[in-house]
């Protein structure tokens, strides 16, 4: 692994830098405002810790102002009459407009977040252009059904009767910074399609790429006030939204403590809470596994986006008889990556995306080792410049270790053997956390793969793979990984209230 270059040596497409230059406001009502305190906070770039944008702080005031703007926009003006079609192809432009930007966005997203702009052009932009493409297709398909119903108590009575899926109203969004682009979009996307209104909360770390796609809303041709956004802090900006008594529905991405603050914030008014938590996910080979395939996937699986994924797999689980293998395989693999500014081509793994998650990360190596854990590739920071953590390998780890039970948020993976193939055992000891995100299993045995499936207490469960997405497949948690789903028809359910309307004939 090469030394982390000091001096970046990259160019910036001029309307990204002329973005970074100008103060970012708030967007509400349509109208690009100052924070109603005049504050705003500075936005690092991971890769040299230096400034690079300055943007609005909003805050209780501010949130007010917005939630006002949805409320109005929710209720009169031409959003709640457009037809579903209508509402469609809005969305669908807006996927237009952010696939002409492609570029421009993937620069800020990597300069704002450090991921290598390799990933932001190839996984972040186009998934994102790709779930407003899915969701725009479901704004003419959410439907109601009709009821036959029978009232034994009314026995002579005719009935039609039928349900309205209606969207559930003003929805507070509160987002983090591993993909901030795309957490916005798998947010955004069903609010949308169903007719809902929204105050999004860009995570403090990350807040550029959704001021820009504020922008692209106004382009797009949504009404004002159908989408405002609020930067700031979690305790200033994000609370005052999850408490708001005339917020409908809050959802949130983030950490699972923050998940339960969100929770309790939200009984005042009883409003609807959808939640995508931490998770601790394993990744599970077995003896028959072709390790052709399950080396390299196991390896992404946790250092894909530097580990900074909710369903990384971050537990690895060997059988005794392949173990040295996949040790030495995912060692191997952890040494090809590139370590590097996200802006520098050759780069594979940028930066942890702050100061406080590089500090928290070497917290947890540090536990590990002291704990008896043995390093066998990385272990630390890289450099003394930006955010850098080289991707790390632990063995010797046991259940009980901060490191295994905790969710690291790095590129760090405790890999633990295991002695035979029963799969109640590793499946036991697979669903030994508190979260239920996701897992992955290898191995060439059908039956096995099925009946693991099965087993494992999570929201997603791959074989022979990790880290697939798609607009289509529902995302979310068992256990405290969270409440509902993310993306596919899952996600419209989360959006919208259903009413059963009964005519007496
Ligand atoms: P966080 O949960 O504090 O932040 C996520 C979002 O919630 C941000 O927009 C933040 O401003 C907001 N927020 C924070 N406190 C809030 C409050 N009291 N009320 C309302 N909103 C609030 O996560 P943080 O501090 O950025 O990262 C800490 C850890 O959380 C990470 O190390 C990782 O383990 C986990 N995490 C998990 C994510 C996931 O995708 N499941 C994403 C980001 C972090
Ligand atoms: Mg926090």
């Amino acid at each position: 692994m090469g030394e982390v270059a000091t001096v970046l040596d990259y160019t910036v497409q001029e309307p990204v830098s002329a973005f970074l230059t100008k103060k970012r406001q708030l967007l509400i009502d349509g109208k690009w405002v100052d924070a109603a305190s005049k504050k705003t906070f500075p936005v690092y770039e991971p890769a040299t810790g230096e400034v690079i944008a300055h943007v609005a702080e909003g805050e209780k005031k501010d949130i007010d102002l917005a939630v006002k703007a949805a409320r109005k926009a929710f209720e009169s003006g031409p959003w709640p009459n457009m037809t579903p079609s209508q509402r469609g192809r809005l969305i669908w432009k807006l996927a237009d407009l952010l696939e002409e930007n492609l570029e421009e966005f993937a620069q800020l997203e990597t300069l704002d977040n450090g991921k290598p702009l390799t990933v932001s052009r190839a996984a972040d932009l186009p998934l994102s252009i790709d779930l407003f493409r899915y969701m725009a297709g479901w704004a003419t398909k959410i439907s109601g059904e009709t009821i036959p119903i029978s009232v034994p108590y009314m026995p002579d009575a005719e009935f039609h009767v039928y349900t309205l899926r209606e969207p559930v109203g003003v929805v507070g969004q509160i987002i983090p910074w591993n993909f901030p682009l795309l957490m916005a979009a798998w947010k955004l996307g069903p609010a949308l399609a169903t007719g809902c209104t929204i105050v999004l909360k860009p995570a403090e770390q990350t807040p550029l790429t959704a001021l820009r796609l504020g922008e692209l809303f106004e382009e797009a041709g949504f009404p004002p006030g159908v989408l405002n956004i609020v930067t700031g802090f979690g305790e200033g900006a994000g609370a005052p939204l999850a408490e708001h008594p005339d917020v409908d529905k809050v959802a949130f991405t983030g950490s699972t403590e923050v998940g339960k603050i969100i929770t309790k914030a939200a009984t005042g008014n009883l409003k609807k809470v959808s939640l995508e938590l931490g998770g601790k996910s394993p990744a599970i080979v077995f003896s028959d596994a072709d390790l052709a395939v399950a080396v390299p996937a196991v390896a992404s699986a946790i250092f894909f986006n530097h580990g900074q994924c909710c369903c990384a797999g971050s537990r690895l689980y060997a059988h005794k008889s392949v173990f040295d293998k996949v040790v030495d395989g995912v060692s191997a693999e952890a040494q090809k990556i590139g370590l590097g500014p996200g802006m520098d081509p050759a780069t594979g793994m940028g930066p942890l995306v702050s100061q406080e998650q590089m500090t928290k990360v070497i917290g947890y190596i540090d536990s590990g080792l002291s704990e008896g854990a043995k390093v066998v590739v990385g272990g630390g920071r890289k450099g003394n410049k930006g955010y850098f953590v080289e991707p790390t390998v632990l063995v010797d780890t046991t259940p009980q270790m901060q490191v295994v039970q905790e969710e690291i948020f790095g590129p760090v993976v405790c890999v633990e053997p295991f002695d035979d193939d029963g799969i109640d055992r590793i499946a036991a000891e697979a669903n030994n956390t508190s979260f239920g995100l996701a897992a992955s299993i290898f191995t060439s045995n059908l039956s096995v793969a099925h009946k693991m499936a099965r087993r494992i207490q999570a929201g997603t469960v791959w074989i022979n793979s990790h880290n697939v997405f798609d607009a289509a497949l529902p995302f979310g948690g068992y256990k405290q990984s969270g409440w509902g789903r993310e993306m596919g028809k899952e996600a419209l359910d989360l959006y919208t209230q259903v009413k059963s309307v009964v005519a007496t004939l």
